[in-house]
């Protein structure tokens, strides 16, 4: 029996990964516990996606188990053990500005949640892949020293920077800068993650995303920008951009295509490794150009403030340079570029705005 285990799976890539994976493994288990709820409140929930994919997918299991929770997560992986052969870690407290709420509980779900996770995984299926989803923000505030030029839109770089046509690559420092408490907590996971594949010798990945998105983010305030801005725009809501006069860039991934990602890296996986997943050249747009974009696929003005106090540890300009992972796996592609996927979130969204009404 081949089980593809997943964490978060009722969340954005957790969601697509139980999707995509479900064709390729004999069984998916997933554990979610709706925590985003907790998090963000109840327009966060996941429940909405968890309940979509059980009617959906038969294969699919799922636990409502906290990853803090290390007995109930040893029951499952003693359960099935070596079967496991490939755990996708996407549970998280994934929010920069709630991590300063709690600083306990961030680190305890996204550091001790993940280490949790590696230890089952080395201790019942050490044969198995291992993928984590880890963050651009492992990186802090260093982008935000970059020699930046303002353009009508965006700050970008110079182009005759080293990082100009590609982005940013994996060799930047995750040292001595801010990274808020969020950052701090992925950094320390995404560092355990690497450590268990070159101390262990256990075939750990973690992938650094810039904006991951598409329909099936539960957007909010404090999470998932994108889908939350299509979402003020339907519901004719008001939204706040804040600093850097709305011109910071980021890069944006479908979830599609980062799971896809992790499929070649399941095919011929590597020990310890490292990427950098965003949308790169291919897919990124400031905050003014992706306010523009949903206009027009909107069809209507959205109703937006500016607030000049930035998010702390929030890039200016980020885009992945993403050519290490295209190089170790040379057939992975991008399928959606920014109009595409906003134009997926605002279907998707229009139609489960319209089920609720
Ligand atoms: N979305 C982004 O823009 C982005 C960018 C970079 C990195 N990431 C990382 O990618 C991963 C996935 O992000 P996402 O956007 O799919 O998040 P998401 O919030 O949509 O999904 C995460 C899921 O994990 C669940 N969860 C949270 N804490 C849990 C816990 N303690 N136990 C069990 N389940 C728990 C939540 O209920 C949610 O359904 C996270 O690790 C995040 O830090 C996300």
């Amino acid at each position: 029996m081949n089980i593809a285990l997943i964490t978060g799976s009722s969340g954005l890539i957790g969601g697509e990964a139980v999707t995509f994976f479900a064709t390729k493994f004999d069984m998916i288990i997933g554990i979610d516990n709706d925590m985003r709820r907790w998090l963000f409140g109840d327009e966060a929930s996941t429940q909405w996606n968890r309940k979509r994919l059980l009617e959906t997918i038969p294969n699919f299991k799922d636990y409502a188990v906290d990853i803090r929770d290390r007995s109930s997560l040893e029951k499952i992986f003693d359960e099935h053990r070596a079967d496991i052969k490939l755990v996708v870690h996407t549970a998280a407290q994934p929010s920069h500005d709630w991590a300063a709420n709690d600083p306990f509980a961030d680190f305890e779900i996204n550091a001790n949640g993940t280490h949790n996770l590696l230890e089952m995984a080395r201790k019942f299926c050490p044969e198995a892949v291992f993928i984590h989803c880890s963050t651009n923000k492992v990186y802090g505030d260093t982008p935000n020293s970059l020699p930046l030029v303002e353009l009508g839109t965006r700050w970008e770089l110079s182009p005759d920077h080293r990082y100009f046509e590609h982005g940013i690559d994996e060799l930047m420092t995750i040292d001595q800068s801010k990274h808020s408490l969020f950052g701090a907590s992925k950094a320390a996971a995404d560092l355990l993650v690497q450590e268990y594949g070159r101390y262990f010798g256990m075939k750990t990945a973690c992938f650094r995303g810039g904006c991951l998105t598409g329909p099936l983010h539960s957007g909010t305030e404090l999470h998932g920008f994108l889908s939350y801005l299509v979402k003020c725009a339907i519901m004719g809501k008001a939204y706040t951009i804040y600093g850097y006069k709305g011109k910071q860039v980021r890069d944006n991934i479908h979830a599609y295509d980062l799971v896809n990602m992790f499929w070649h890296y399941y095919q011929a996986p590597r020990v310890g490794e490292v990427y950098n997943a965003g949308g790169g050249r291919f897919s990124n747009c400031s905050m003014l150009e992706a306010v523009a974009l949903c206009e027009e696929i909107a069809g209507k003005k959205l109703q937006y403030t500016y607030s000049v106090k930035n998010r702390a540890g929030d890039h200016i300009w980020w885009i992945s340079d993403t050519r290490k992972f295209m190089q170790h796996y040379p057939t992975w592609r991008y399928t959606y570029d920014m109009r595409d996927i906003i134009q997926e979130i605002f279907r998707g969204l229009t139609m489960r705005h319209e089920a609720i009404a």
